[in-house]
């Protein structure tokens, strides 16, 4: 009966009924995919869909969130996108694993009639343009990448300390996110065009892969510190998690203070706007989770009663993209 319901109330929608509600609003029972709870800034995510869900403005709706964590397994998050379309869920929030497969998925769900809201992992155009009930909300990647490499350019300009050998240039390592996932490769690209832009003339003395995971950038780095020794003078994570696991290894390694590279990451979780606070992260940029989980739960809720869709402000006519911030000691009590 219920995913009766679910199959009618998405069949309108996407019929072009869009805002008007053709019988009383039904539950709303989400179904959340994750790529990996173990990742920080996606349970922190998380944890905001669930909390916004369950306020007043959604309460007619009665929703229910169901929670599945893939381990990083495609094959198991497909299994678990079934389980949740069995279990009755209207609306499906999925957080692929890997970007580039979700055919199955997309398959499963158009069959059912369950829209998908993909997020912060983004299927490429031709995979979104399967179906008409395929949504993504994200963050634009380009913009992280401009916005740390900002701050990094201001922290250089602001103290000459930075270029520890005085040789007029910053010797810099990276420490990237997953291979193939959007903001990586844009990240990385983008943070040191934009420092070569604000005129801070860079020698890069390499890179490691750490898949947005702390313990992995320690290890790397403590890999790079035992190759540059103490040449290294600013170190740029793809995101926070990282950015903490290569102080980690500078902290571990019992290095003096004064020839610290300064560190620069992006997403501001709670513990790296600490980082922020503590200056032991020269800055941070904004991934707003808060806003990204909004919009989700916004789009769901529209979703399952067809109301309200038309004062969602879409760009490509189904994505959702929140803009990033920069974060210094400075402003770092505005995010808390
Ligand atoms: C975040 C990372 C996170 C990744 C997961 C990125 O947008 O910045 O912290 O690990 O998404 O897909
Ligand atoms: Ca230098």
């Amino acid at each position: 009966m219920a995913a009766g319901l679910a199959v009618c109330a998405a069949a309108a929608l996407l019929d072009g009924c869009r805002g008007q509600r053709t019988q009383a609003p039904q539950r709303l029972q989400v179904g959340v995919a994750c790529y990996n709870q173990s990742d920080t800034f996606i349970s922190e995510l998380t944890d905001s869909f669930r909390e916004q869900l369950g306020g007043e403005e959604y309460k007619e709706l009665a929703p229910t969130v169901t929670l599945k964590d893939a381990a990083g397994l495609q094959r198991t998050q497909d299994d678990q996108v079934k389980e949740l379309i069995d279990e009755g869920c209207n609306v499906l929030c999925v957080n692929l694993v890997d970007r580039t497969d979700p055919s199955e998925i997309i398959e499963l769900a158009r069959e059912s009639g369950v829209p998908i809201i993909f997020f912060n992992r983004e299927p490429v155009n031709e995979d979104m343009m399967q179906w008409s009930g395929l949504y993504y909300v994200g963050a634009d990647a380009e913009q992280s990448g401009v916005m740390q490499g900002e701050l990094a350019a201001d922290a250089i300009k602001a103290d000459s300390r930075i270029d520890r050998n005085k040789d007029g240039k910053i010797q810099y390592v990276v420490l990237e996110g997953e291979a193939g996932h959007q903001d990586a490769i844009l990240r990385t690209e983008k943070v040191a065009d934009t420092l070569k832009k604000e005129g801070v003339e860079l020698e890069k003395l390499g890179s490691g892969v750490a898949n947005w995971n702390r313990a992995q950038a320690e290890n790397r780095m403590t890999q790079m510190i035992g190759q540059y020794q103490n040449q290294i003078e600013l170190v740029l994570a793809n995101n926070d998690a990282m950015a903490l696991g290569a102080i980690d290894a500078y902290e571990k390694l019992n290095i003096t203070k004064a020839t610290f590279p300064i560190f620069l990451g992006i997403d501001g979780t709670d513990e790296g706007l600490k980082a922020v606070e503590d200056s032991k992260m020269a800055g941070t940029v904004y991934n707003d989770k808060e806003g990204q989980a909004a919009a989700m739960a916004e789009l769901a809720a529209a979703l399952a009663s067809g109301e309200g869709m038309d004062e969602i402000a879409f760009e490509n006519e189904r994505c959702i993209y929140l803009p990033y911030a920069k974060i210094t000691k400075e402003n770092v009590d505005a995010f808390r």
